[in-house]
């Protein structure tokens, strides 16, 4: 075997939540082009339609829709069971779907903090556990969760306490997976984007102003990232090119927490050099 058949998927099903748009859509389509037959789970029915539609034109594999709020246990188990009825095994879920408000914290109704927690925490538990039964039973799977850079780092200047809690609870809630099932041959880690062009921020980066100056600033590579920088990092951590991989954090952030965690002076030093930069020029 070469390393290149390590990356191939052929015949597997993947469940993507939150797979109808955006990077979820995007990292679907990478595991479809190695080969897995996919399922995208998504609360918006006709946009996972037409993206399940466009990846069985596109690729040799098949791809169904799931209307699913991954908050709802029966959506979940419905979907478990039109999967399993299908398809008869789940090699890999990619739990991602999230939703980002930014709401100063002393404005934030606790209402919206506990959608933010269901979206993008709770939802990890149903769908996981759900489906973990299966991979139990396969003594197989590899489970990937998306997190943020805004699980490792507090994202600045924008106010997104709950995202940042929520996001944060993805990587402690991936590494207790990945010890306690390693036992069943199943592998679980999390990707933690930087800032990205999609549905969730195109509106940011078309207004401009302060928030995306501070953002540029910061990453290194002085862009945002497009969705299609996350297959091969997806395609890696579904597949068996990383089979020695469990419990791991991928960050994939044009480098912006390389400031973000080295110690304070360091990074008093990197403004200075910074702002002394952007005056030479
Ligand atoms: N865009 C970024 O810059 C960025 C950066 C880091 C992490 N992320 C994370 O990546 C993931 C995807 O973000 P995106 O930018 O593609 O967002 P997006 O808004 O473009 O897509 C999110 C998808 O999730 C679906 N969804 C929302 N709530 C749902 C629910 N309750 N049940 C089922 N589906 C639901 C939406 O219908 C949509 O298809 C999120 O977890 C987000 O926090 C995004």
């Amino acid at each position: 075997m070469t390393i290149f058949d390590k990356f191939k998927l052929d015949n597997q099903v993947a469940i993507v939540t939150g797979g109808a748009t955006g990077l979820g859509k995007a990292m679907a389509e990478g595991l479809a082009q190695a080969g897995t037959n996919l399922v995208i789970a998504d609360i918006n029915l006709d946009t996972a339609q037409s993206t399940a539609q466009y990846f069985t034109e596109t690729t040799q594999n098949e791809a169904i829709a799931c209307q699913v709020d991954v908050t709802s246990a029966s959506d979940v188990a419905k979907m478990i069971d039109v999967v399993m009825e299908k398809f008869g095994r789940i090699d890999i879920l990619f739990n991602n779907a999230g939703i980002n408000e930014h709401v100063k914290f002393e404005d934030m109704p606790y209402e919206r903090w506990l959608k933010n927690m269901d979206v993008n925490i709770n939802s990890m538990v149903l769908v996981s556990q759900a489906v973990g039964k299966i991979m139990i039973e396969q003594q197989k799977g590899s489970i990937i969760n998306t997190s943020s850079m805004s699980g490792l780092i507090v994202n600045t200047p924008q106010p997104q306490a709950a995202y940042n809690t929520s996001k944060g609870a993805v990587i402690m809630f991936t590494k207790s997976l990945a010890n306690e099932w390693a036992k069943h041959g199943i592998r679980v880690n999390t990707i933690a984007p930087g800032y990205m062009k999609t549905e969730l921020t195109k509106d940011y980066f078309a207004q401009g102003g302060e928030m995306i100056d501070t953002w540029m600033k910061f990453t290194p590579l002085g862009r945002p990232g497009t969705p299609d920088e996350l297959q091969g990092p997806a395609l890696f951590l579904a597949s068996d090119a990383s089979s020695f991989v469990t419990g791991s954090v991928l960050t994939i952030d044009g480098g912006y927490t390389v400031y973000k965690f080295c110690d304070s002076r360091d990074c008093d030093e990197i403004l200075m050099i910074t702002i002394a930069f952007s005056l030479a020029l």
